[in-house]
């Protein structure tokens, strides 16, 4: 996006591109939507398409492409072995991050398996700013453990810390010195850190990040799949930064990780994903388990024409009016939200707007999954579906305990290029009459529990018929009004 000045004196946000295909949403009256919520076990991950109308679960594989990159898909070489499509983004990557070697791989969660498998030993721990839900599974999975060093303010709802993700560097070199560098897997970086509200990194702590580790030599990772995001804040936010380009914020930043691995469902606005390093023992050992996870070494799982896209979209990430848009969409959301008394993360970050259901929802407690019930309410109340990211989206411990999240939060997605201002200012409203009715809105319990990531399959129900006196409420205020 660019900003421009409007004749009032405002400044003014415009997007730096036209919407020349569209598809068609449906907008069912509450009624409807309240019947597909009970259908999906109050479980926004188990709603149809076809009863969403504003589908902001996450920004995963639902960005909107180019024409550029729907014009490279058609050149795409499809080849088992030795495709040229595998090669273009192999040199796309490997200049992008300036490293020597890219294995490519399904998706982000894929990356995170290989590098568990090559990395973690049982007992031992992975640092790391915080938890993304399947980059712990993996690590857990392996009988490694996982021990967050974020920096204090990055657990704070609302603070004005421009880099909540940022790592505390004095945590770090404590959690070295107590656990022996040879008890630490890898210390795990990522960027726009998701699970807190899609709040980035500085660059100068990862420069920090990196000389601790390198002293020690312990092995860094960098999760990039909210790159995009985080590129745009240390733009704006890191005023040493600000005369660096895109391009070089990005390689410096590849320069400073031993591993860098990312999910092209968010970076790169397409699907699939891959991991970069320079360290020829590491390569040699991740890519053994490439054709056994993933598929040969020139697709790795992903179709070809998804690479093409991906290829011409890493570089459009590179373009600042390109990755300008969500996160100032994401400060539009969360500011309409202040105004109407809706509690909110802030600083804004990327990713989306999070909404802090533990306030919002003061009146439940945390084993009855709050940000859960808000976001099943949120969808009776406007067909906006969001996502939990609260106690559900924990793992019980092995004793079968539960234990509470630190953030209660429901996050709106804005997927990249994809809704408009009018779209955002609706979920907005819903919002806002929700908060006012929000004595409605009761707890949930699980109906159907499973082990592993729970929060995607898990079915729900509502603790009383709290779900139809809302819909019945939305009926009284808003007359005959969608
Ligand atoms: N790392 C981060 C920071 C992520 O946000 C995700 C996915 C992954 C790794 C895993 O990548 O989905 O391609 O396997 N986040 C999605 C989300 C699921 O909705 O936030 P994946």
């Amino acid at each position: 996006m660019t900003k421009v000045k409007f004749l009032s004196g405002e400044t003014v946000p415009l997007e730096m591109h036209k919407v020349r295909m569209v598809q068609k949403v449906n907008l069912y009256p509450v009624e409807d939507r309240l019947a597909a919520m009970e259908e999906a076990g109050y479980n926004t991950f188990l709603l149809k398409n076809r009863d969403i109308y504003l589908d902001m679960l996450t920004d995963s594989g639902v960005n909107a492409m180019s024409d550029n990159q729907y014009a490279a898909m058609l050149q795409a070489d499809d080849s088992y072995a030795g495709s040229e499509t595998f090669y273009r983004l192999e040199a796309t990557l490997k200049d992008m991050f300036a490293n020597d070697y890219f294995l490519p791989a399904h998706q982000g969660r894929a990356c995170e398996n290989i590098i568990s498998q090559v990395l973690v030993t049982p007992g031992s721990t992975v640092l790391m700013n915080y938890h993304f839900t399947t980059s712990r599974a993996h690590i857990t999975l392996r009988d490694g453990l996982v021990e967050e060093i974020i920096i204090d303010e990055g657990l704070k709802i609302n603070s004005d810390h421009p880099f909540k993700g940022n790592m505390d560097i004095a945590k770090l070199e404590e959690a070295i010195a107590r656990l022996g560098r040879d008890n630490i897997a890898f210390v795990r970086v990522e960027a726009g850190t998701n699970l807190i509200g899609g709040q980035p990194i500085s660059l100068q702590n990862m420069r920090d990040v990196s000389a601790v580790c390198r002293d020690h030599g312990i092995t860094t990772v960098f999760d990039a799949s909210l790159l995009a995001d985080n590129l745009y804040f240390i733009k704006v936010r890191e005023a040493a930064c600000a005369e660096m380009s895109l391009r070089d914020i990005t390689r410096e930043m590849g320069a400073l990780m031993d591993v860098i691995y990312f999910s092209g469902r968010k970076l790169g606005f397409a699907r699939g994903g891959g991991i970069l390093t320079s360290n020829a023992d590491l390569f040699a050992k991740m890519r053994e388990l490439i054709p056994l996870y993933e598929g040969f070494l020139t697709y790795g799982g992903m179709s070809v024409r998804e690479m093409e896209a991906m290829s011409v979209g890493l570089q459009e990430t590179l373009d600042f009016d390109v990755i300008s848009q969500t996160p100032i969409f994401v400060a539009a959301f969360t500011e309409e939200l202040i105004k109407k008394g809706v509690p909110v993360v802030t600083p804004p970050g990327g990713l989306g707007c999070h909404v802090d259901a533990a306030a919002f929802c003061e009146h439940l407690p945390q084993t009855e999954y709050p940000a859960g019930a808000l976001a099943a309410a949120l969808f009776i109340a406007g067909g906006v579906r969001a996502m939990e990211r609260g106690t559900l989206s924990e793992e019980r411990r092995p004793d079968g305990s539960e234990p509470l999240a630190e953030m209660e939060l429901v996050r709106l997605a804005i997927p990249r290029r994809v809704f408009t201002l009018s779209q955002v200012k609706y979920a907005a409203d819903r919002l806002a009459w929700l908060h006012q009715n929000r004595e409605l809105i009761g707890g949930l319990t699980f109906e159907e529990e499973p082990s592993v990531l729970r929060f995607f399959f898990g079915r729900l129900k509502a603790t009383s018929d709290w779900p139809q006196q809302l819909a019945q409420a939305f009926r009284r205020d808003f007359g005959d009004s969608l």
